[in-house]
């Protein structure tokens, strides 16, 4: 399996570092970036992966290429890729906002795929949505593959603006809530270290929970509210603030912000 990578940012770092965790061969990944890009060689030595600026080197026989640049970079990517590009290579991209029309207009009509996952893929753990050309054959060893840094949602190409608000962006959207229950900690009397590690290891503790547990997310919280405890007491100043409009408004300026790069 030859598996190339164009851009070698977070979201592709985060993808191809899950990949070798969960025993993908770093020999079969080759990266590419910008020239002078010093992560090229970084990755080399930490992980073993094959860096290259050579796009005939990189494309010849390549089974899946995965486009992880910026939508905006996206055609001086096809300018590399276009004069090497064989049939059988199957075209992946992670870019919010860039369709599957697009990228096969742009690129010989190849199989292509689009994935949105998230950076939690680093630690297995991504959400991808995931949408296929109506030409693709074989999705068992695309969502094989892919599933090795996380869980895959199949979704229609329309929905792609949705999940990348909900779960492509989502990790930012939380950690902005730790950050802050963090900063309340400190009001309440802890160092920032303490709020720190408080912080996360309630996060990570409550994962957990939601993870081992068949139980909806609101009888969870039930089991922990006894009447008039002090769970209760701070639930109900909680409740005073309209979280779901919050969250309305945030997710909605994500999708806006997929939409408009779709246009782009
Ligand atoms: N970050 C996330 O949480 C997330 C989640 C889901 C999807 N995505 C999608 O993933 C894509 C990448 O996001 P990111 O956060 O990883 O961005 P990023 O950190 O800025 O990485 C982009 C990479 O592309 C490289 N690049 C630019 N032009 C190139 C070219 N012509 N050929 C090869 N490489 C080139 C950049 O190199 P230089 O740095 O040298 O310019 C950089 O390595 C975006 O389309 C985004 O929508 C991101």
């Amino acid at each position: 399996m030859k598996i190339v990578f164009y851009g070698i940012g977070n979201m592709a770092s985060a993808i191809f570092k899950g990949m070798i965790n969960e025993g993908i061969k770093p020999e079969e990944i080759y990266v590419t970036s910008t020239p002078g890009d010093p992560f090229l060689e970084r990755y080399k030595e930490e992980l073993g992966v094959v860096p290259s600026l050579d796009d005939a080197l990189l494309l010849r026989d390549a089974d899946y290429v995965v486009f992880a640049t910026k939508p905006q970079d996206f055609d001086s990517v096809v300018e590399r890729v276009k004069p090497y590009l064989e049939d059988k290579t199957i075209l992946v991209s992670i870019m919010a906002g860039t369709t599957i029309k697009t990228i096969q207009n742009k690129l010989n009509g190849n199989e292509t795929v689009r994935i949105m996952p998230n950076t939690n893929a680093v630690v297995q753990h991504a959400v991808n949505g995931v949408a296929f050309s109506d030409n693709f054959t074989n999705k068992e060893e695309l969502l094989g593959l892919i599933e090795t840094f996380g869980t895959n949602v199949l979704i229609d190409e329309s929905e792609f603006n949705q999940i990348t608000a909900a779960t492509g962006s989502g990790p930012a959207f939380l950690y902005h809530i730790y950050e802050k229950y963090s900063d309340s900690l400190v009001n309440l009397g802890f160092s920032k270290e303490q709020a720190d590690v408080l912080t996360r290891e309630l996060v990570i503790g409550t994962a957990e929970m939601i993870k081992n547990s068949d139980l909806p997310l609101s009888t969870l919280r039930e089991n922990i509210t006894s009447k008039k405890g002090t769970t209760d007491a701070g639930l109900k100043s909680l409740y005073k603030h309209d979280i779901e409009e919050m969250f309305d408004q945030t997710l909605e300026a994500a999708k806006t912000r997929g939409e408009e790069l779709s246009k782009d």
